[in-house]
């Protein structure tokens, strides 16, 4: 085998976007776009890629910083035959199969790469092109060919009619033997109808010289559809999509409605767990086994363990739900809530930075924020941890098997011991030693008669 190089274009600024943000940043499945051909190359035994960078750089830069890739600037996008001519200086000892790829063509597969690459080393070629057949080629490059042996490419705007007729056409992926590509890039003209440097005259240049040229025809043309605008853009998302349910699915996992069930690449879910229709799974998202998600959760960058119970409507942020939990319907976990295991999280219910010990619960209409609650705690519904003084956050603590009443607000810093119980509609200021009750309310008043006094006085 010889050694195998990609190159990946993504300069272009993607006007068809209509966005501030550079094109390959957009994101699939959570993803930028630009990471799809990365991946896909790096799956190949590759020695180097260089990502060709331009409107965005930056930007582009930093979202690609922990792939492990090289970088060329083409300042100005002077056409594609320029963009992969500024990769030479990183490729400059590099001697072998070149792949090109694009950073808007996100749906190819390492597959098709690998059966591109071989074909062309078994061709001893100096260039092989990924064609593919459409019934509608407007906008294309298309492939012309000799005596079926492909001879040149010829652009939308360059093209003859009869040209134009030609339904074979240039995917934009290609395998170049690395020397004769550079080579002849630097013999390219702009002598065509969008005066710019065009790569694909590499292969009449190839051609001319006597050197192989080959052609590998695409089974799927799906998998070198470009993203030029948002429609594309959810187009793609939503093959992506399914590719990604279907491997969940292969694995174990129940989804109800895989076309209507979001998981970002890279989310983890383990078997037997059911995944309902307009569910989110986000980011570092890990979801154990037997775990029910339902409609309308939204989960990011969470872990969840083994046969949890996340209800309608909830979102969870970065959290730990320990195994056995169960949250919502419509409850809101915030960053750094931290569930430690047959928890019982209910309706309207708020956490942040909460560690919340085994078996504890909060059923209903509670905000816990900066606090820490030990085992078999039960919080009464309506319970407000009062963090907050409008300037600094403080802690509340709570012990084991202390039980909270309802509508109880724990003004921070403020510490409970274990066992205690705090009465219903109490405020409390001060610590609660263990085993002790704590009422902090108005004694009740009782007027006998006062309220049908009253409604006589009113019907006078
Ligand atoms: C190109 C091909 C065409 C092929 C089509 C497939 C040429 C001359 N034509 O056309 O035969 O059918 O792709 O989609 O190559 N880019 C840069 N710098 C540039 C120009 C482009 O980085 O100066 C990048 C773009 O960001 C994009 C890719 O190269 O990722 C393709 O560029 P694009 O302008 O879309 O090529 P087409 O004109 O569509
Ligand atoms: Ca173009």
């Amino acid at each position: 085998m010889t050694q195998r190089a990609a190159v990946i274009l993504a300069a272009g600024k993607g006007t068809r976007m209509k966005s501030e943000q550079p094109k390959v940043l957009h994101t699939i499945a959570g993803k930028a776009m630009v990471h799809f051909p990365i991946e896909a190359a790096s799956r190949l035994g590759i020695e180097r890629t260089v990502l060709v960078v331009g409107h965005g750089a930056e930007a582009v830069r930093q979202e690609t910083g922990d792939c492990g890739i090289a970088y060329a600037v083409q300042a100005e996008q002077l056409g594609t035959g320029h963009a992969l001519l500024c990769a030479r200086e990183a490729l400059m000892e590099f001697d072998g199969a070149l792949i090109l790829l694009a950073g808007d063509v996100p749906l190819i597969q390492t597959d098709t790469l690998e059966d591109l690459v071989r074909q062309h080393e078994q061709a001893q070629a100096a260039v092989t092109v990924l064609t593919m057949e459409l019934d509608n080629p407007f906008g294309y490059g298309r492939i012309v060919r000799e005596d079926g042996a492909v001879v040149r490419i010829v652009e939308q705007k360059d093209a003859t009619p009869s040209e134009q007729a030609l339904n074979e056409v240039n995917t934009g992926i290609y395998c170049f033997d690395a020397r004769f590509v550079f080579e002849s890039l630097g013999k390219l003209g702009t002598d065509n109808a969008q005066g710019e440097y065009y790569l694909t005259d590499v292969l009449e240049m190839a051609v001319k010289e006597g050197r192989i040229v080959e052609a590998a025809l695409l089974n799927c043309p799906e998998e070198a559809m470009g993203i030029n605008d948002r429609a594309q853009l959810a187009d793609a998302a939503e093959r992506i999509r399914r590719r990604l349910n279907r491997e969940h699915m292969l694995a174990g996992v129940t989804l109800i409605d895989p076309a209507q069930t979001y998981i970002d690449a890279g989310v983890e879910i383990g078997p037997d767990s059911l995944i309902h229709p307009g569910a989110h799974l986000k980011g570092k998202t890990r979801i154990g086994a037997g775990c029910e998600i339902e409609t309308g959760v939204v989960v990011q960058d969470c872990l969840v363990a083994d046969r949890c119970h996340l209800k309608a409507g909830s979102v969870l942020e970065n959290s730990e739900i320990g195994a056995e939990s169960a949250v919502g319907p419509m409850a809101h976990l915030r960053p750094g809530t931290q569930l430690l295991g047959e928890n019982k999280i209910g309706n309207f219910v708020e956490t942040k930075k909460a560690v919340i010990g085994k078996g504890s619960k909060a059923s209903h209409l509670t905000y816990l924020g900066d606090c820490e609650l030990g085992q078999r705690v039960n919080v009464g519904c309506g319970t407000i941890t009062c963090n907050y003084d409008g300037v600094n956050k403080f802690r509340t603590e709570i012990g084991d098997d202390v039980f909270v009443g309802s509508d109880v607000q724990l003004v921070a810093p403020v510490k409970v011991g274990r066992g205690a119980l705090i009465a219903a509609g109490a405020t409390i200021t001060k610590d609660v030693p263990e085993d002790a009750l704590a009422i902090a309310r108005a004694p009740q008043k009782v007027l006998e008669g006062w309220a049908a006094k009253r409604r006589a006085e009113q019907k006078k």
